[in-house]
């Protein structure tokens, strides 16, 4: 008889969060991937199955984000004919800005380390879901891996040496997200961006970077929504989005602490005070998008602190 398995959860992820552009990145608690491994005795890494991503998603383990995080791991440990089954279920929408492929890279290659007996720490998994996103995204970014790897928000200070900085959140901080039912790749939203900006714009964006990681060690909400502002991406990608300023002044309107484009769209996301606000928020969302004819979802949640966790 088949073994049951071993099950990992990996949350969904917002990355960029206003002023930090490839260098920030948080987790929510809900939705995210779930990737279920067991032995076989059939050589190699085979995934046997692909559930909710609608036939999307590629079979081939080197092609696929999950099997290319855990085949790099079990090449790396020398183990790269042991026979593995992997059987993933995609519980977040693909391509809506919520690091679908990065959670996917981290609960394979998470679920296939915990198999094997955990000879590697958790940190040190990041470098091999870190190219599987890569291979997805036509880049290497953390922005997303490393909060879904780690949890809790994280600074990208260097992708390479993936030198990466947890930063406290202040308490009771709550998350707002309107997913559209809208997909946009994020190979496609980062071909659109322009090369190079205007000095004067990078200087601001770096003044916002430095004092909203200020504004976090502080717990210092006022100054944390002061700092959630954009002068890199969010002019070059809100045309993706439908309605993006209305949605953005509904949020502020209500007292979000900050709204911005999730990682590369086309999802939104509020950072706000209390999970009453993020409800009161989210409903607005869902409100505009309704009058509008648009399918959509809403998630709130509070930040993930733990990162993927065996089930
Ligand atoms: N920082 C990346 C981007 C995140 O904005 O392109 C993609 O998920």
């Amino acid at each position: 008889m088949k073994s049951a398995g071993l099950k990992v959860f990996a949350p969904a992820t917002v990355s960029n969060v206003g002023c930090g552009f490839d260098a920030l990145g948080f987790a929510l608690e809900k939705p995210g991937d779930e990737v279920v491994v067991r032995k076989s005795g059939t050589r190699g890494l085979r995934i046997v199955s692909i559930q909710g991503d609608g036939g999307k998603l590629p079979r081939d383990p080197q092609l696929n984000t999950a099997g290319i995080a855990a085949s790099l791991l079990l090449k790396h440990l020398d183990m790269a004919d042991m026979g593995i089954e992997m059987e993933i279920q995609k519980k977040m929408p693909i391509g809506s800005g919520l690091g679908s492929s990065g959670a996917s890279a981290v609960a394979g290659v998470f679920a296939v380390n915990e198999l094997l007996g955990r000879p590697v720490e958790r940190e040190q998994l990041l470098p091999f879901a870190l190219a599987a996103e890569g291979v997805a995204c036509g880049s290497q970014h953390a922005d997303n891996v490393a909060p879904c790897l780690l949890g809790g928000f994280q600074l990208i200070r260097d992708h390479e040496s993936s030198d990466i900085v947890r930063l406290p959140v202040p308490p009771g901080i709550y998350i707002a997200v309107l997913c559209p039912k809208i997909e946009v790749l994020t190979r496609d939203s980062r071909q659109i961006l322009k090369s190079s900006v205007p000095l004067g714009d990078a200087a601001r964006q770096a003044a916002n970077l430095g004092a909203m990681v200020a504004g976090m060690f502080r717990s210092d909400l006022e100054l944390i929504s002061r700092s959630m502002q954009d002068y890199l991406v969010e002019a070059q990608r809100q045309h993706l989005i439908p309605h993006y300023p209305l949605l953005k002044e509904s949020a502020l309107s209500l007292g979000a602490i900050g709204c911005n484009i999730s990682g590369s769209g086309p999802s939104v996301f509020a950072m706000c005070h209390h999970s009453m606000q993020a409800e009161t928020v989210g409903e607005a969302f869902s409100k505009i998008y309704t009058n509008k004819k648009i399918k959509h979802s809403i998630i709130l949640s509070p930040i993930n602190q733990a990162g993927v966790q065996l089930y």
